[in-house]
Order: C-alpha cells, then sequence, then structure tokens
C-alpha cells in the first residue's frame, strides 16, 4: 500500500528518493518523508499530504547526501499527519526506518518498551520497530544487521521494513507479505516496493521473497532469511515500458489486482483475529448490543459483498438485517430509528448514491458505520466510525480485491457481533476465525498457473456466448451475482444471476444449448439442491460450467466443464469462489479483446445520481 524507495550510492540520494516516489502516485498517499545521510549525520523531512508537499520543502532546502530512504504513507494506525510520517528516527536520531505493512502484536511490544523507558512520538504501529531495533543494536554491540534480523524475531504481522544508521555506510531491509525489490547499478542500489519506482536508474532487478533480509552497500548487495542464512537470489533484466511496470508486468491493472487478493487480504485481517485468544479486533467505537437492526447499504460489486455480510450476520449474530442498494435506499421512506446500525460500504468512499443514503440514515438516528478502502473518503469522515478494508489502491474500473477484502470484512464483523451478542458458540467462532486467517492462502491456491490455464481453457470455449446464468445458493448466492456482474461489465455479454432454487419460477425458459450456466456448487449445506438445480439445466440441455471443490469428482459428472477450487469452510467460501468468477469473466473478456481496465460507459467512483 505505501511506497518505498531506498538509494546507497554516488547521487544526490534526495533526487533519486523524489523521482521514484512520484512513480508510486498511483498507489495514493497521505504523507510523505525522506531520510538523507550526510557523513555521519541523518536529516529527516517529511509532511502529511501529497508528495508535492514534500519536494516543495525540500526545493527550498534540499538534503545533501548520497545515501537515503523514502516513503509516501497510506494510513493504517494514525492519522495522516507529519508526526505519524515516515520515516521513524529512534530518540537519538542515529537510526531511521520506514515500514509498509502492519505490526500485529504492536500494542504489547509498545506497552514493553514503554516500560522500559522509550518515549513513543508517534501513534504508528511502525514506531515500534525503531525503538526495538535501537535496543538490540545496543545489545549487538553495534551491528545493524542483526539488530534489524533480531527485532523482526519479536514481531507479528506483514512488514517492508527500510532501515539505516547514522554510523554506517548500509542499508538494511526485509520484507514479509510487504512486497520489495532491489535495484543493482555500477556502484549504486536501489530499493523499492514497486519496480516503476526504479526504473529510470536501473532495469536490472532481484525480487525479493516473503521472509528475505537483504544488507546493501554502494557495490553489491547480500541477501539472508530471516534466520540469517545466505540466500541466492537471480538478477533479472526487466524490459517492462513505465506503463507495464506499473501493472507490475500484467496485461491490465484488473489481472495485477486480481494477483495481489492474497496481500490485500492479509491486510484485511492482520491485527483482527487472535488465534490464541478466539477474538476479534475491529477497534471500532460501537456497542454491538446497541442495535436491535442492521441496514446495509451500497451500490455495485459493494452491495453483492453486503449481501454476503446479511447472511453472515443473521447466521452468526441472529440480528435482523435489511440490505439496499444506495440509490433505492435514499428515496423509499426507509425504517430507521437509533436503534438501527446503518453499514455503509464502498471501496472509493465516494459514491454519491451511498453518501446520500448514509446522510438519509444519520437523520433518523442511525448509528452509522463504513467498510471502506479508500481512507480519508467523504463517507469516512461522515460515518461514526469505519473499519478499514486496507485493499490498497483499486484501479481497475472493475473491482476485484475490494470485493474480496469487503466480504472478509463482513465476515470479521459477523464474527465480533456474534462474539459480543452471545449468539456463536466458543468453538464455531474459533473454527471460522481460523478459516478467515487462511484465506490469503486459500487465494493464493487458487491462483496456480494449472487452475489458470483451465479457467483460460474454459473462457476460450464459451466465450462466443450471447448469454450467461450464474446460480448459487445460500451465502454463495450473492457469488453468483458479483460473478454475472465482471462478467457483463468488462465482456459486454449479457449475463444474470439467480438464487438457484429460484430458476425453476421463470429464468429456466430461457436454457437451451446456447446458454452457459455458471452454477456455484461448493461444499455446503445446500449442495445437494443446488445439484438438483444443476439436473433441471442438464436436462434442458444447458452447458454447465461448475464450481466445486477439489477433489469433489462425484459433482464433475454433472458437468461440461468444471473450475475446482480450494476447500474452506462454506462461510467463507464466498471469498474463495469470487476468485473463480473474477478469472472467467477477465479471460473471456481478453479472448474478445476488450480493455477490462476501461469498460465502455463506467467509472471508477460514480459521484452522480
Ligand atoms: C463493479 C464496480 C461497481 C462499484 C460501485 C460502487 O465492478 O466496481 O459496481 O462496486 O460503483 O462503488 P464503491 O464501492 O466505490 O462505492
Amino acid at each position: 500500500m505505501c511506497g518505498i524507495v531506498g538509494y546507497i550510492g554516488t547521487r544526490q540520494a534526495q533526487d533519486v528518493l523524489i523521482s521514484g516516489l512520484s512513480k508510486l502516485e498511483y498507489r495514493g498517499y497521505d504523507s510523505a518523508g525522506v531520510a538523507v545521510k550526510d557523513g555521519d549525520h541523518i536529516s529527516v523531512e517529511k509532511k502529511a499530504g501529497k508528495l508535492a508537499n514534500l519536494s516543495t520543502v525540500l526545493e527550498q532546502h534540499p538534503l545533501a547526501g548520497t545515501l537515503g530512504i523514502g516513503h509516501t504513507r497510506w494510513a493504517t494506525h494514525g492519522l495522516p499527519n507529519d508526526t505519524n510520517a515516515h520515516p521513524h528516527a529512534s530518540e537519538d536520531g542515529r537510526i531511521v526506518i520506514i515500514h509498509n505493512g502492519i505490526i500485529e502484536n504492536y500494542l504489547p511490544l509498545k506497552e514493553e518498551l514503554m516500560a522500559r523507558g522509550h518515549v513513543f512520538r508517534s501513534e504508528t504501529d511502525s514506531e515500534v520497530l525503531v525503538h526495538l531495533i535501537e535496543e538490540k543494536y545496543e545489545q549487538t554491540g553495534g551491528d545493524l544487521y542483526e539488530a534489524v534480523r533480531l527485532a523482526l524475531g519479536d514481531v507479528r504481522g506483514a512488514y517492508g521494513i527500510v532501515v539505516t544508521h547514522a554510523d554506517h555506510r548500509e542499508i538494511v531491509a526485509a520484507r514479509t507479505v510487504s512486497p520489495m525489490v532491489m535495484g543493482v547499478g555500477q556502484g549504486e542500489m536501489f530499493l523499492a516496493s514497486d519496480v516503476p519506482a526504479l526504473l529510470n536508474y536501473t532495469r536490472e532487478m532481484v525480487f525479493l521473497h516473503d521472509g528475505d533480509m537483504v544488507v546493501l552497500h554502494d557495490d553489491g548487495f547480500k541477501v539472508t532469511d530471516l534466520a540469517g542464512n545466505p540466500v541466492t537470489r537471480q538478477i533479472e533484466h526487466i524490459d517492462w515500458d513505465a506503463e507495464a511496470a506499473e501493472k507490475g508486468g500484467y496485461d491490465s491493472y484488473m489481472m495485477k489486482e486480481i494477483y495481489e487478493q492474497p496481500n490485500a487480504l492479509t491486510n484485511t485481517l492482520i491485527g483482527r483475529l487472535h488465534d490464541d485468544t478466539g477474538e476479534v479486533n475491529l477497534d471500532i467505537n460501537l456497542d454491538p448490543k446497541s442495535f436491535k437492526r442492521i441496514s446495509i447499504i451500497a451500490c455495485g460489486t459493494a452491495f453483492y459483498a453486503g449481501m454476503v455480510g446479511e447472511y453472515l450476520i443473521e447466521q452468526l449474530a441472529r440480528i435482523p438485517v435489511d440490505i439496499d442498494v444506495a440509490s433505492e435506499y435514499r428515496y423509499r421512506d426507509p425504517l430507521v430509528s437509533e436503534n438501527t446500525l446503518a453499514i455503509v460500504m464502498s471501496q472509493s468512499g465516494e459514491t454519491i448514491d451511498t453518501l446520500e443514503a448514509l446522510r438519509e440514515a444519520k437523520k433518523f438516528g442511525a448509528k452509522t458505520l463504513g467498510i471502506i478502502n479508500a481512507k480519508g473518503s467523504s463517507m469516512t469522515r461522515e460515518v461514526d466510525d469505519t473499519l478499514y478494508i486496507h485493499a490498497g489502491p483499486e484501479i481497475g474500473v472493475a473491482s476485484t480485491k475490494a470485493y474480496t477484502s469487503m466480504v472478509s470484512a463482513m465476515l470479521m464483523l459477523a464474527l465480533w457481533l456474534g462474539r459480543a451478542r452471545g449468539t456463536l458458540a466458543e468453538a464455531e467462532g474459533r473454527e471460522l476465525l481460523h478459516a478467515a486467517r487462511e484465506l490469503p492462502r486459500l487465494v493464493e491456491e487458487s491462483l496456480t498457473p494449472e487452475r489458470i490455464e483451465n479457467v483460460k481453457r474454459i473462457a476460450a470455449k464459451y466465450a462466443d456466448a450471447k448469454d450467461f446464468l450464474f446460480l448459487g445458493r445460500g451465502v454463495n448466492s450473492p457469488t453468483a451475482y458479483e460473478g454475472a456482474l465482471k462478467l457483463k461489465e468488462i465482456s459486454y455479454i449479457h449475463a444474470e444471476a439467480y438464487a438457484a432454487g429460484e430458476m425453476k419460477h421463470g429464468p429456466i425458459a430461457l436454457i437451451d444449448e446456447n446458454m452457459p450456466v455458471v452454477v456455484v456448487a461448493t461444499e455446503s449445506k445446500l449442495l445437494e439442491k443446488t445439484i438438483s438445480n444443476v439436473q433441471e439445466v442438464r436436462a434442458r440441455k444447458g452447458k454447465v460450467i461448475a464450481i466445486l471443490t477439489d477433489g469433489d469428482t462425484e459433482n464433475a459428472r454433472h458437468a461440461d466443464d468444471v473450475i475446482y477450487v480450494p476447500r474452506t469452510h462454506e462461510m467463507v467460501s464466498p471469498v474463495v469462489n469470487a476468485v473463480a468468477m473474477q478469472l472467467l469473466a477477465i479471460f473471456i473478456a481478453d479472448k474478445l479483446g476488450k480493455d477490462v481496465d476501461k469498460p465502455r460507459n463506467l467509472a471508477k467512483a460514480v459521484t452522480v445520481e
């Protein structure tokens, strides 16, 4: 989410850092900062707001020096102000760090560090890292690499971390979850969170893997694992142009964002679910027992994520939930009272229908919660509290990672409510919590080359169809709606979705040998019933594309084609199943030669009624 740049060499570091950070602007940010080392002194400059604010200050008062680190922040913990901006420096100003990601156990660490006399200046989780490294630096007698390595042993979470020290001409970095790439030059070395930041300087790059640490010197680098064992990483020549680099080498932002989902989900879930205690900590300022009814309000893809939420909350927390598309809610004189919790869901936080519906709910005294991606967006300023999904900037117009992150946020909310209201048995709560924590891994597993090839083959087979039907039941009926929406918006093929049991009440008349029917038939309490619906399609010569759980060869017999997905808990499965829907839609659109990032007639944030 945040952007990172590091430099050691012969150029003025400030120029490299600002140029690199400017290439990461598309990631969005709310503050920026640099630290530049000159001799044995490090100067730090940081500013809230756009990178231009920082650049202006640096133009007036340049920081000289040929080693530096820089950061653009997309706030997770703490307001986007100058103090919370990175880099963070140790109390003596000798160590500086920048950090992407979230430190899950920062609160207990912070308390321990404060008890040992450390004084914290910011509200960020990242600041614990600099204090920890400071302690370890003393313990190791001034070994920066070892100090960082030991400090990372104490933290849980996701990080891309870059550190330097006034007494050392080196940069130490490490990554877990958060991406990091190293650029190799002649007598100079670079680091960044993304390739575009470095393309003006070098095309020789090393992609660091999860759990890698690296030490950069002017003339080279050394990679180890977190245990300190040497690791070999190849230098790759990158011939992407600037646009391809922004897309991470994928053909489209949408594809990049599909592949980013394991990461996005980690960021959504991290620090919020605790396996050891079974607790859910959402850090939201609402009394879970104070409302009698929940209204979910959203548009488009966010609305379908809300539909999953309706199933989850009613099941796990036993609170009546109603759900509306925002454009209807605004005008239908809804029944709202002080006992209502109105939840608005939005990637952009700017969709005017949802914003106006939020205002309507507030007018009648509802408590309000936003499930939102974009920091500081209009909705976040008007709700009582926000559960950020932390999916990172989404650029492709068709929503992908924001959907799966919103569904995961809903799952956490339902677990939190269920626990607080005593409607969720301890064992079931723990089982679901564990299943949720597995989601990044399961989504990663959904994107293996073999699975991709299978979906591509199916997409090619059906790309000429004029209409599609999507079916699902229970918590996966919204998955069918979302699948149909994804297909129609990027391929312009007509697609409809129904709760599978509803098909016989009308849409069945459409089915003939020209109608592909995508059926979500993963393991669930209603699987047998779903398979009966599949038989009804087959009896009318419809072509069945079934989404099945890995290993379900029994039900594969009823389908023309199968997309297998990893096994998971039914309540969690909408996240995994959505990925199959996204892949089917994008490969059909690709086959038809459509521009998936800019579908006709659509806009990323709809700010008109
Ligand atoms: C579909 C899509 C739209 C949005 C909708 C709401 O892929 O992206 O349907 O979901 O316009 O947008 P947000 O979530 O920004 O309120």
